[in-house]
């Protein structure tokens, strides 16, 4: 193991070359997202991120409450990970041979099974959450010799076409299709209708997320997830769980799965497995599920992805690893996250907009609600007629420029607010969360500068 260096305080003024850079992104990446940056007066230049927070080349220090959606749970540039990252390049490893057994792969393989327990013993390893959806489709469909799959309304799983075919939403599928054939959508937490399609015989596997994030930190009833394995198990069929986001210590287990009791057939984790640092993703299997793919010479290589057990993405999963085990984070996320709930409970009740406050761990979600009153509602409609997803950037955009926090609401509902900062973020840290989103959320109720504010920044978005 290498040794720890203190890492040093970059401090780094904006280059010309920095600038010519930031417009040759805007020139050949993603005007669009430029330009929407610009518009949420949230295109700054990070100068350097360390544990939860990210420094601006203007001086400002940002609280992450992102995370890069939940990449980030050891925080930003852990320098136990970029130790052992540099150890890894400073030794001339076998870095992509492609042609030998990786000892790298092996090693996180096992540290990975004896972290999720249950019955996964297998792992293959690929370098995004999408990559991983892609092998549970094949995997599943080799084992079972059946065809369809089943997800759940509110999914997210990702953007690639098989990922996506296991989305509902119009908004990400508009213009992409045709989907894959044979996907069905039941809803999130109820059993009846899964029972339905189980006893059509045709299905290779359920995939869903064990709490749903992006539909907005959706929490499984009471009951729901075993009752889906148990459905699963009668009718002989896949129970797979994908733990891109809820997973590595995300929702105060190591896997999500472990809080509700279930062994699945096949987990995906991605995302904070490699410490934000390196792309890694691994799906978790059972032997059986493993051996319908590779079951001979000539399938030895049959699905297979280049960067996948690269030496580098492997010790960055291995120290992440040892970062939240040594640092007892997992156990640190689930206390200090029910201690988040709670204050903000408590500093959000009686504010009419705000619904509910509901996560497990570092997870956690605000749910919003229209207001009541005729004068706000008037506003609020206004936003909504825009763009549903409005108020809740307006949101996002005031505690980034107000208070320095950045956040962000959920991808399939536009009314939750994510709160999801690094696993190792401070006391002090959280009492600014609670206290800036209180802040803000008192502006949207006492005050209808916070509409009109954002009323015209939304028609000068619209006019841009
Ligand atoms: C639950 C879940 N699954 C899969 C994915 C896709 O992962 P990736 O973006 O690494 O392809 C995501 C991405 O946000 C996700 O949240």
């Amino acid at each position: 193991m290498a040794a720890i260096p203190a890492l040093e305080t970059p401090t780094q003024p904006t280059t010309i070359t920095q600038l010519q850079d930031a417009q040759s992104y805007a020139q050949h990446v993603n005007p669009i997202w430029v330009r929407l940056l610009d518009v949420l007066g949230m295109n700054v230049q990070y100068s350097h991120c360390s544990g939860a927070e990210l420094f601006t080349a203007d001086g400002r220090t940002i609280l992450d409450c992102l995370s890069g959606y939940c990449v980030h749970n050891v925080g930003h540039n852990h320098p136990h990970i970029v130790a052992e990252l540099v150890a890894e390049l400073q030794r001339q490893s076998p870095a992509m041979l492609q042609s030998n057994v990786v000892e790298e792969a092996g090693a996180l393989a096992r540290t990975l099974c004896d972290h999720a327990g249950g019955k996964v013993s297998k792992v293959f390893f690929c370098s995004s959450g999408s990559e991983g959806v892609e092998t549970v489709i094949k995997f599943a469909r080799a084992h079972t010799g059946k065809t369809d799959i089943v997800y759940a309304s509110g999914a997210f799983h990702g953007l690639t076409c098989g990922a996506l075919s296991l989305m509902g939403s119009d908004f990400w599928r508009e213009s992409f299709g045709p989907m894959l054939a044979g996907t069905h959508e039941v809803p999130f937490g109820e059993l009846k209708p899964l029972e339905k399609l189980l006893a059509s015989r045709k299905i290779a596997a359920v995939v869903l997320e064990p709490i749903q994030a992006e539909a907005g930190i959706v929490l499984p009833p009471p009951g729901y997830l075993e009752g889906v394995q148990k459905l699963c198990r009668q009718y002989n069929v896949l129970f797979v769980l994908d733990e891109v986001q809820t997973g590595m210590g995300r929702t105060g287990r190591f896997l999500a799965s472990q809080r509700y009791g279930v062994e699945p057939d096949m987990i995906v984790m991605a995302k904070a497995l490699s410490g934000g640092l390196v792309p890694c993703a691994a799906v978790l299997m059972t032997d059986a599920i493993y051996n319908s793919v590779f079951h001979s010479l000539r399938r030895a290589f049959i699905h297979t992805s280049t960067f996948s057990e690269n030496s580098l993405a492997m010790r960055a999963g291995l120290s992440t690893i040892e970062v939240l085990d040594r640092e007892h984070l997992i156990e640190r996320g689930e206390a200090k996250g029910m201690e988040l709930r709670e204050r903000l409970r408590t500093a959000l009740s009686g504010f009419q907009m705000v619904k509910e406050i509901r996560g497990e761990g570092m997870l956690t979600g605000i749910e919003f609600q229209a207001p009541t009153t005729l004068a706000a509602r008037v506003s609020y409609e206004a936003f909504k007629a825009i763009h549903a997803g409005l108020f809740g950037q307006i949101l996002v955009m005031r505690l980034f420029k107000e208070k320095n926090i950045l956040a962000q609401i959920c991808g399939n509902n536009f009314m939750v607010l994510k709160v999801a900062p690094p696993l190792t973020v401070s006391d002090t840290q959280l009492d600014h969360i609670v206290e800036s989103i209180r802040d803000v959320v008192e502006t949207i109720h006492a005050s209808t500068s916070f509409w009109t504010d954002a009323l015209q920044l939304a028609r000068r978005a619209m006019a841009t």
